[in-house]
């Protein structure tokens, strides 16, 4: 089968890669940068890297983007600093430490595209998403996390649904996403759910969109009443529970008792759609 690679697609910057510098890449995250990328063509992006090492992809963003880009590149080690040119500014500093990044941040202003590929330490992950994804990407903006299967690397304190790791970060926020409407006391909305227009798993890669949210109002068209629980109704045991779930005495009485609450959020979850 011969192998399809689109003009002009972060693959085909990759294979230019020349003998005097180096880049590694799992296959996969082509498809993705070129999905994410793509819109920031010919828009001179702001594009910051943590992770420069041989300066491999600094390369790959400058000639996707047909040196039409700033680009900023994070490493930890001093002989980075060669890498800097017109285009690419490098800082050297430690991903986990804040004020290095409240720096980065001071010089940098705003970016449009931000990926994290430098020591895929889970913790070092959160804390850098934490600081760059609030502060620094702009609405519109996109941030790719690489390297995510280090959430399940015990070496990098990682481990299947351990919490701590980047992955199970980044399920939470799916849930800060989704607390327009929560029933649940600990599920509110936050700068998380204002701030993320959508969380994306792929392998070994999240991928966040950062965009102005307000909540979601309900919308109708046409003439005909529209019933918004009749699929829950039409299931059996919902009879019982909907008026339940309408009065307010009984609302209040479950929310403050925490048996009632797990019960009742037990036949609503299963049955809500
Ligand atoms: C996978 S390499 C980056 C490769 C580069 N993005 C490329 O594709 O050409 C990871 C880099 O992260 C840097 N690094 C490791 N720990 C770091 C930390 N705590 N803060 C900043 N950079 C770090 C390493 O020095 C190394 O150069």
């Amino acid at each position: 089968m011969t192998e399809i690679v689109e003009l002009g697609s972060t693959e085909q910057s990759f294979n230019k890669t020349p003998d005097h510098r180096s880049v590694q890449k799992h296959s996969n995250y082509f498809e993705i940068y070129d999905q994410y990328l793509r819109k920031f063509k010919n828009t001179r992006p702001v594009i910051v890297e943590i992770g420069v090492q041989h300066g491999g992809s600094l390369l790959i963003w400058n000639d996707f983007f047909g040196g039409n880009a700033d680009i900023v590149g994070l490493d930890i080690l001093e002989g980075c600093r060669k890498f800097a040119s017109d285009n690419v500014r490098i800082f050297i500093g430690d991903q986990s430490d804040e004020k290095f990044l409240d720096e980065v941040v001071a010089a940098v202003g705003q970016a449009d595209i931000i990926i994290d590929d430098g020591s895929h330490i889970p913790r070092h992950q959160i804390k850098t998403f934490e600081v760059l994804f609030y502060k620094l990407l702009k609405a519109g903006g996109v941030y790719i996390c690489e390297d995510c299967h280090t959430s399940y690397w015990p070496r990098y304190g990682g481990g299947l649904r351990k919490s701590g790791t980047f992955i199970e970060f980044a399920k939470r926020l799916c849930d800060q996403q989704n607390a327009w409407n929560s029933e649940s006391r600990s599920l509110v909305v936050d700068q998380a759910t204002r701030s993320i227009r959508s969380v994306s798993f792929y392998t070994s890669v999240v991928v966040f969109e950062k965009a102005i949210m307000t909540e979601p109002r309900l919308v109708e068209a046409g003439g005909t009443k529209i019933d918004l629980e009749s699929g829950f109704r039409a299931n059996g045991l919902a009879r019982f529970i909907l008026p339940l779930k309408r009065s307010a005495l009984i609302q209040r009485m479950v929310r403050t008792n925490p048996f009632l609450w797990r019960l009742m959020r037990r036949f609503l979850g299963a049955r809500q759609g």
